[in-house]
């Protein structure tokens, strides 16, 4: 009797086919990525990210709790300054606005996990993420003198109340740096989340208009990956293992999936993958045009991160999600 096999047997009715299902996305998965603006009262749309918005730290408040009550158990901060300077004061000052924000929600909303993005570059005047070399006109920051602004940066984010701390900025070191800073200051619990493979991606441009933190002249590519290299990540992650992170994360996520499968076998520790700007305009561009059914492009998106290793998904798509998953 041809054919012996028959796969399409489990795949009959809808019934057998969720029975026999692998992997699947769920609520508790999902990060939803907002931006703090000072001022109040304030949202505005960012341009290149329809249903995304700079907010002030009241709305953020209010877009705390729908997010909550929608199921989605965290968020991740991330500040435009009212002014920017070498030092990146805005970043680590105690009445900095991821701060304000943290603390503001955390004291609405207790039971929303708090993740604060860990990085200078929305707050530097030349936008990128540490110190330059007095007159450097190439973008090569500076390791070692970044690794101190982040650690006072960290400890302002816990103290304000963040409950994860993650490091973005690609620095050498970093995560060391950051723990023993946490650790002295009384952090001990307090989970660091390693951007730990993030490469130099043209998927962030979008953010940086979210952010306003497009480099003023040169670009990230003597920090962040190159997108040829695989090898790299795993050396990066095998770093990070060592100086203590307690997440990893690899970003962008779309194009990086074999990263994610790699990052995945590697380490025991969880993995998230950022669902970046550029991947989310790209959908919902397409979307808007009608070219593409946006509910099943993203759910499809989304369990493929899951089934290529990823543990946590950080995406812009997170309230529409929870809502798809609730229907
Ligand atoms: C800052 C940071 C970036 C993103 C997260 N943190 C941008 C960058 O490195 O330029 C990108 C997020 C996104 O594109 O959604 N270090
Ligand atoms: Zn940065």
């Amino acid at each position: 009797m041809f054919p012996t096999h028959r796969p399409r047997r489990l795949r009959t009715s809808p019934q057998l086919r969720r029975m026999v299902r692998e992997t699947v996305v769920t609520t508790h998965d999902l990060i939803y990525p907002l931006f703090a603006v000072p001022g109040s009262g304030v949202a505005n749309e960012v341009k290149s990210m329809p249903g995304v918005y700079q907010l002030s730290v009241d709305k953020i408040v209010e877009e705390a709790k729908e997010v909550y009550d929608l199921g989605i158990p965290s968020i991740i901060l991330f500040g435009i300054p009212d002014t920017k300077d070498e030092e990146a004061t805005g970043a680590w000052h105690d009445c900095g606005i991821v701060q304000k924000a943290a603390t503001a929600v955390k004291e609405a909303v207790p039971d929303l996990v708090v993740v604060a993005d860990t990085c200078l570059c929305e707050y530097t005047s030349h936008g990128h993420c540490g110190y330059l070399e007095v007159g450097d006109l190439t973008g090569r920051v500076l390791n070692d003198p970044t690794l101190e602004l982040l650690k006072k940066t960290a400890i302002s984010q816990a103290q304000a109340g963040a409950d994860i701390i993650a490091p973005s900025g690609m620095m050498d070191g970093f995560v060391q740096a950051i723990r023993e800073a946490l650790d002295e200051a009384g952090f001990q619990d307090t989970p660091i989340m390693s951007y730990a493979a993030k490469y130099a991606s043209a998927y962030y441009g979008p953010f940086r208009d979210a952010a306003d933190s497009t480099p003023q002249f040169g670009d990230r590519r003597t920090y962040q990956m190159d997108p040829g290299n695989s090898r790299e990540a795993l050396k990066e992650i095998e770093l990070d293992i060592a100086e203590g992170a307690d997440m990893l994360m690899v970003k962008p996520a779309l194009a990086y999936m074999d990263i994610i499968w790699q990052v995945k076998q590697a380490s025991n520790l969880p993995v998230a993958a950022y669902n970046v700007s550029g991947e989310y305009s790209m959908v919902k561009a397409a979307a808007l045009n009608g070219w593409i059914d946006e509910e099943r492009v993203v759910m499809e998106t989304l369990t493929s991160f899951k089934r290529a290793g990823a543990d946590l998904i950080l995406t812009y798509h997170a309230k529409d999600a929870a809502r798809w998953l609730k229907a």
